[in-house]
């Protein structure tokens, strides 16, 4: 088969990439190795930029986004027992993020490919990327025992950071960037109603805990836990009172607690590949970089690259322009090493280490002091919060 696009990954950033030139009619398949029920069974964080939101309108899948999605103004940081809201909607000239969790905008781009036509190809097997640096590149996968061609003009790595297209980048052309953090996430989904009406990120010296939410019904908490910790190793009582530790007292008494329907623990990593193009290979979202989840910028990020992406191959089908295609690599990074030290930033804020010396804690609490008194270090945190432009 022929089209012009060629997407591995059927995750976020492949689905809205694919929808959104499926609308300018750009002819692009989707092959994802998973089956569908597979990938909408992942529970991922929950808070869009408003950019990205804006994406999802103009792919025409934000309908219930934002019936549903609830627009949040500010969030809290709470430290030595206190509650500090961080007034997100002043302090980024009007802007806010919308909390919509990530599970229901992949299931969203899955509804529109079924309304509006998008190919996508699930379990496909041993995918396979071919001739990345000619002017004919193409993609093979197994299906059963059939084997596949598909020829195409440029293909699309949107399959995570353990898909198969960085490694077909020849090791000496890309580079890597990572910090490992020495220790995880433990999060528990609940059928409660959360404690807060916006997102707490609470620094103790216990460790860090976020209090988020998927809606009035469905609380998201998450517990920096040491690396060694396995989920086994929490029940959900033991879950429930660690959290209440390190909240402000009159949060933890208001912290309504029930039964998990998911927990898992979660590593933290920073990571960046460069360049993120290989010939007529073009990478996006996971599969170039990953963040530590404290600044939310995973699925945010993987928005400006699609966003560039878009333009770039819409320009190069209506205007035969290559400029956008040419300069891809150099402008979605820009936008990905600064989504990287935000998240960088307040992962190191925020998060106890065990190496930490007490200058380092003293700095630490310095640091929230000064972002606390200054309405240009609240601006700083919100114009990254909120999404800086594509
Ligand atoms: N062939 C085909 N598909 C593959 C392959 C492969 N070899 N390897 C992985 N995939 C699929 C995965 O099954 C997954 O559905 O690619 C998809 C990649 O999706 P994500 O990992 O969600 O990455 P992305 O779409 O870039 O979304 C980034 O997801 O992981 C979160 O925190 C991250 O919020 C961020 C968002
Ligand atoms: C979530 O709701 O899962 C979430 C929200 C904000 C974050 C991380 C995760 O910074």
């Amino acid at each position: 088969m022929k089209v012009q696009v060629c997407i591995i990954g059927g995750g976020p950033s492949g689905l809205l990439l694919s929808q959104l030139l499926h609308i300018q009619g750009v002819k692009t398949i989707v092959l994802e190795k998973r089956s569908r029920d597979y990938v909408l069974s992942r529970i991922r964080a929950g808070v869009l930029e408003h950019g990205f939101a804006r994406l999802m309108r103009e792919a025409k899948c934000g309908e219930r986004m934002d019936r549903e999605g609830e627009v949040h103004e500010g969030v809290f940081i709470s430290r030595n027992g206190q509650l500090n809201r961080i007034d997100l909607h002043k302090y980024s000239d009007g802007n806010s993020v919308l909390v919509y969790g990530q599970t229901e905008v992949t299931r969203d781009l899955y509804d529109a490919h079924d309304r509006d036509g998008g190919a996508i190809v699930h379990n496909a097997e041993d995918v396979t990327l071919h001739d990345l640096k000619s002017d004919a590149p193409f993609v093979t996968y197994r299906s059963g025992d059939e084997t596949i061609r598909v020829d195409c003009d440029y293909v699309i790595g949107a399959d995570g950071f353990h898909g198969v297209s960085r490694p077909s980048i020849p090791k000496d052309t890309l580079k890597e960037y990572e910090r490992v953090y020495p220790f995880g996430w433990l999060g528990v989904l609940s059928r409660t109603k959360p404690v807060s009406p916006e997102l707490i990120y609470c620094k103790h010296e216990r460790g860090f805990a976020l209090c988020s939410l998927r809606s009035q019904v469905l609380s998201r908490y998450y517990l920096q836990v040491p690396l060694e910790d396995r989920v086994e190793d929490w029940s959900d009582e033991a879950f429930w009172e660690e959290l209440k530790r390190r909240l402000p007292a009159q949060t933890a008494s208001e912290l309504v607690t029930g039964p998990s329907i998911e927990k898992s623990i979660a590593p933290l990593r920073s990571f960046v590949a460069e360049p993120m193009r290989y010939g007529r290979l073009f990478l996006a979202g996971d599969a170039a970089h990953i963040v530590p989840p404290t600044g939310a910028r995973g699925l945010n990020s993987a928005g400006s690259d699609v966003y560039y992406l878009y333009h770039a191959l819409v320009a190069h089908y209506k205007k035969a322009d290559d400029a956008g295609l040419d300069l891809y690599s150099e402008r979605a990074l820009a936008r990905v090493w600064k989504a990287q030290r935000f998240s960088w930033w307040l992962t190191t804020l925020l998060h106890t280490f065990p190496d930490d010396t007490p200058y380092l804690k003293r700095l630490k609490e310095t640091e929230l002091d000064y972002l606390f008194s200054s309405d240009k270090a609240l601006g700083s945190l919100a114009e990254n919060y909120v999404g800086l432009p594509y």
